[in-house]
């Protein structure tokens, strides 16, 4: 099965409107569109930036996508956004499950499903966020971990719904650290990931399906993880936030 890579750059909060801006007419400028007829390119922006950064990348094949939304359609929600809003933007994807989300807002995997059908009932696609915490790396519940993420969050779709969700393995321990899991460690998971979208889906379904890996990312280290036979793209934080490294782990 010949999946699309797929690099997306996640901003988390960072970057005024009027560095926003330059930073992706910088990454629009390096990336070519025949580096984006070979890989998928998608650019996880702040909300603030969404429309503008929509109006500029219009006819270009670089994706758009917002980091978050709400679980419910619309309502008493202050300060809240909407699956509804994003789609009318029209944003092409959202990142649902980040572990900043899990860890800082309390968002459990049952709450991430509910996020997901949102998503979906909107034509947007998910980016499915899961990885487990050092501790439960080292207590080695880690597969378990996993496991339980990816079904509770994913297994009440469809196989029609399913292949609109790309999913992203982040390490929690990975994120922001510096440290890298080893290409090893994370084939090991990615793997796992096929295997229980297989038993779910189908053969198939489960080759088509595109798993990225996160969680400190850098031109030096993404050759070696993307050559993974299941690692198919990354989801990139920091170095997202460079043109050039940006540029270097696409053309990884
Ligand atoms: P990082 O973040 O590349 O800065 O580790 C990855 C992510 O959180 O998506």
């Amino acid at each position: 099965m010949n999946r699309k890579r797929f690099v997306a750059g996640n901003w988390k909060m960072n970057t005024s409107m009027n560095e926003g801006f330059q930073l992706l007419k910088d990454i629009m400028d390096r990336v070519s569109e025949s580096d984006l007829e070979t890989c998928d390119v998608s650019i996880f922006a702040p909300f603030t930036h969404l429309k503008v950064f929509q109006n500029t990348l219009n006819g270009s094949l670089m994706q758009l996508g917002a980091q978050n939304c709400h679980h419910e359609e619309a309502g008493a929600y202050t300060g809240e956004i909407s699956a509804d809003m994003l789609a009318s933007v029209p944003v092409a994807q959202v990142l649902v499950g980040h572990s900043e989300r899990r860890q800082y807002f309390g968002e459990t995997n049952e709450l991430l499903a509910k996020k997901v059908d949102q998503v979906l009932k909107h034509g947007m696609q998910a980016v499915y966020c899961y990885g487990e915490t050092l501790d439960q790396r080292e207590d080695e519940s880690y597969i378990e971990v996993v496991t339980n993420q990816i079904s509770t969050g994913l297994f009440h779709l469809s196989a029609e719904e399913i292949v609109k969700v790309t999913l992203a393995y982040e390490p929690v321990w990975a994120i922001g650290t510096g440290k890298t899991a080893s290409a090893g460690q994370a084939q090991e998971i990615h793997a796992h990931t096929r295997s229980i979208l297989r038993e779910k889906y189908g053969e198939e379904i489960s080759a088509q399906l595109r798993i990225l890996y996160g969680g400190s990312v850098k031109p030096s280290n993404a050759l070696e993880l993307f050559s993974m036979p299941d690692i198919d793209g990354g989801l990139i934080g920091g170095a997202a936030l460079n043109a050039q490294s940006f540029e270097a782990i696409i053309k990884a």
